[in-house]
């Protein structure tokens, strides 16, 4: 029915279809996945897939920033990225050192997001590592929204990091309560709603102790194509879901 209409009107009909007074999530973590294949079907390199995908992240945080979300978590890179070719890694990480830089951070502050990394960011170049901390320490009083960037991220990888600082730590029993304080998301809630695009239906170690009682929501679209719609389709889609739950 809706065919032909254009993206901002369809967006505003699916925004219309959602209760606003009922539950929403307040923790939206997102894979954004399909950069590549994305860009292959455009007879483009890959890397312009994730040129493509960063744009359409920087969006992304601003409309969920507009519809109130409080807590986004991205999975920009994986543990298990590293074993792509060394250029499309480089690029990525180019991608990652820019998006830190000066405009964004403009940006970030003035709506007042507070961006964390989440993930084992040792092993990239201290120039990264300096500007990740410096991104997270000039956006720390932001209030708003906190946006948690996956970069060497691996759910496994957090578990043992975060059971060897609570071992290390020694003062309570273990206990669910006491262990997910080492998490790298220990100051979120839970995600409600785990987003995945490109059609590609599994976890690839994301979030994997935060997910247990998430919904997932998938969509064959590819990340660089995500939008406002799809954003709304997947809000009105939990609710019906939580109405049954
Ligand atoms: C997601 O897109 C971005 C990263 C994993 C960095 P992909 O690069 O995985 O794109 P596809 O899945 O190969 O199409
Ligand atoms: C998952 O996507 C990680 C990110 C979105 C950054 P991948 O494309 O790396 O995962 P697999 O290889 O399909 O499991
Ligand atoms: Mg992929």
């Amino acid at each position: 029915m809706l065919f032909g209409l254009n993206h901002s009107l369809k967006a505003r009909v699916m925004k219309k279809k959602i209760n606003w007074n009922a539950m929403l999530p307040k923790h939206i973590a997102i894979m954004m996945d399909g950069n590549g294949r994305w860009a292959t079907q455009r007879g483009l390199p890959r890397t312009a897939g994730h040129f493509a995908g960063m744009k359409t992240m920087k969006n992304t945080i601003r409309f969920c920033k507009k519809n109130n979300v409080e807590y986004l978590t991205l999975y920009a890179f994986s543990t298990e990225n590293w074993k792509r070719p060394r250029s499309e890694v480089d690029y990525i990480i180019s991608l990652i050192n820019e998006f830190v830089t000066d405009d964004t951070l403009d940006d970030l502050n003035r709506n007042n997001i507070r961006i964390n990394f989440i993930g084992d960011i040792s092993r990239f170049s201290l120039e990264t590592q300096n500007m990740m901390n410096n991104a997270a320490a000039l956006t720390k009083s932001n209030t708003d929204m906190i946006v948690n960037f996956a970069v060497n991220y691996g759910g496994r990888n957090e578990i043992v990091h975060a059971m060897k600082l609570f071992l290390k730590d020694g003062s309570h029993e273990l206990s669910e309560e006491e262990f997910e304080r080492f998490l790298y998301t220990s100051e979120c809630p839970y995600p409600e709603l785990i987003i995945r695009t490109s059609g590609e239906k599994r976890l690839s170690g994301f979030l994997l102790w935060q997910s247990a009682m998430s919904e997932l929501w998938f969509t064959d679209e590819m990340w660089p194509s995500f939008n406002e719609y799809l954003f709304y389709k997947a809000i009105y889609e939990f609710q019906c879901r939580k109405q049954y739950a």
